[in-house]
């Protein structure tokens, strides 16, 4: 599937880093944009950086992506006003140092709920209706510590080889789905200034899951 002008992409984090840097890169390419993010200001300042490039921002709507019904409401009402998303990217994310013994359980759920369940809804919201039209990209966010274990990453660590496992899973799901689709599953050591290189992995493939460690 090549990114052409209209497109629709659903970004997660497109508040600031990676995010932003993706959507901008989008939007570059003539994109229609869906975008979301826990913080609201972030989300509007890309909203500006979008409005001078040929892709627009058809709709953003801030709210955090552990809420699976805030997600499911968002993903209903773009289905039905747009259709299935060509590319969804879970790219919001936390980073926790810590050593073990220092960490509380609400550090565990926090940054196992935003890098795992947070994706895993978006998965669960997006996924089915790209599967449907056997059409579309999943790019998960994952990070080099999805493929180690240092020792202050314990519950970043646990949340990003879970969302390499999915990556994986899903990836293998394809190839039951369609006999016709090709399907790409990659581990990339990226920087992340280099948003471009996710957006260009999409463009050869009519269906795929890329997992992209940063
Ligand atoms: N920057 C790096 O060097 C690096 C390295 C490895 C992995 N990553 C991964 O890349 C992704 C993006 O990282 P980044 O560097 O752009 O970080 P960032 O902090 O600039 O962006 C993350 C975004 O996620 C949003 N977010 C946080 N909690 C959220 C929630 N509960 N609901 C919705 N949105 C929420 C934040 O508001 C922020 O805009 C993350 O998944 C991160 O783990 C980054």
């Amino acid at each position: 599937m090549k990114i052409t002008k209209g497109t629709r992409a659903f970004l997660t984090g497109a508040g600031s880093g990676i995010g932003r840097a993706s959507a901008i890169e989008l939007a570059e390419l003539g994109c229609e944009l869906f975008l979301t993010d826990i913080n609201a200001r972030g989300l509007e300042e890309t909203r500006g950086m979008i409005s001078d490039k040929p892709g627009r921002v058809c709709k953003s709507r801030a709210f955090d992506i552990r809420d699976l019904s805030a997600v499911k409401a968002f993903a209903d009402e773009i289905h039905q006003e747009f259709g299935p998303m060509d590319i969804v990217m879970n790219i919001a994310g936390i980073a926790l140092f810590a050593q073990i013994e220092d960490m509380t359980h609400q550090h565990w759920e926090k940054v196992i709920g935003v890098n795992l369940w947070g994706p895993i809804h978006c998965i669960e919201c997006f996924l089915p209706e790209m599967i449907r039209v056997k059409k579309g990209h999943l790019v998960n966010v994952a990070s080099i510590a999805g493929l180690t274990g240092a020792p202050w990453h314990a519950a970043y660590s646990t949340s990003k080889w879970g969302l390499a496992g999915l990556s994986e899973v899903l990836s293998n799901l394809l190839w039951s789905i369609s006999p016709y689709h090709q399907s790409f599953n990659s581990l990339l050591n990226l920087s992340f200034s280099q948003p471009e290189s996710v957006v260009g992995l999409c463009q050869n493939f009519a269906l795929s899951i890329v997992i992209f460690s940063v």
